[in-house]
């Protein structure tokens, strides 16, 4: 009965806090256009004109709704302590309140993915949003991939490159258990496309990981190394180092 409860709050509270967000997230988009609608100028234009300037405003409202909705999610979740936390592992079927708080945080960022991200990618708002809803990431960092998710486990040095399609995120399921760990990518790195790189993976300065390749759980990769494959192995004419990723 008691899991009911949290389950049912745990929906209520989503569906709340995501309404208000998105509500005032329009808003401003809502008022520049029927500002645009009512504008002197667009009424005293031709017939063909004066639809033409309202469609014109579209793609500016939605540029303000999306910078409203970045500001108001990050905040939102950052008021309410949304956040995925260090070194949990949760039993899914418990539904308990750490793992369902952790899910609040989850769909905060979904929405903010589907509505902002899909468009926004790899441009300096994407990182900014990261940044803001908890993310540590340094100058010129430009991650082109949606699936990067639990924020305020990643740490990004600067320069550091994020391929097409990467999954990267502070959590994983394994055995009915979601656990959680940060992740590090240092000065420089670069994620290749289409890789996964798993919790608790520490990449020092300057490394590179190839495409499609997969970084297990917990790995210690060497700076300057290049890695690629699955699993992810160091190409030997690198500098001085070890030979594989070595397992932390
Ligand atoms: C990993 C990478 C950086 C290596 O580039 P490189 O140093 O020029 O290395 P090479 O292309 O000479 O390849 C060296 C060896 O690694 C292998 N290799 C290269 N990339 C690989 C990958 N992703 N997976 C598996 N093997 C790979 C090559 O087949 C080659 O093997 P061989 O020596 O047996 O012939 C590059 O191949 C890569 O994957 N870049 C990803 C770029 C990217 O996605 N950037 C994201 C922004 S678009």
């Amino acid at each position: 009965m008691a899991r009911i409860g949290r389950v049912v709050w745990t929906i209520l509270s989503i569906f709340i806090v995501q309404s208000l967000v998105f509500g005032f997230a329009v808003l401003p988009a809502f008022l520049f256009w029927s500002f645009i609608q009512h504008w002197p100028l667009t009424r005293s234009q031709e017939s063909v004109i004066e639809p033409a300037i309202i469609a014109m405003s579209l793609v500016p409202a939605y540029l303000v709704f999306a910078v409203a909705l970045i500001l108001l999610s990050a905040w939102s979740t950052r008021i309410l302590g949304w956040r995925t936390a260090d070194a949990a592992a949760w039993r899914l079927a418990d539904l308990e309140w750490p793992l369902l708080k952790w899910s609040r945080y989850m769909m905060s960022t979904h929405m903010v993915r589907v509505l902002v991200g899909t468009v926004f990618r790899s441009s300096p708002l994407w990182t900014w949003y990261l940044r803001l809803n908890g993310a540590r990431i340094g100058k010129g960092v430009y991650i082109n991939s949606l699936s990067i998710s639990d924020h305020n486990m990643l740490e990004f040095g600067d320069g550091v490159v994020i391929g097409e399609n990467v999954h990267l995120s502070g959590h994983t399921v394994e055995g009915g258990f979601v656990k959680t760990g940060r992740v590090r990518l240092g000065r420089g790195v670069t994620v290749g496309l289409g890789s996964m790189v798993g919790i608790g993976v520490d990449a020092g300065a300057g490394c590179q990981i190839g495409a499609l390749s997969v970084v297990p759980k917990h790995s210690v990769l060497a700076p300057g190394g290049v890695y690629v494959g699955v699993p992810a192995r160091r190409l030997e004419r690198d500098a001085p180092g070890p030979s594989a990723v070595e397992v932390g």
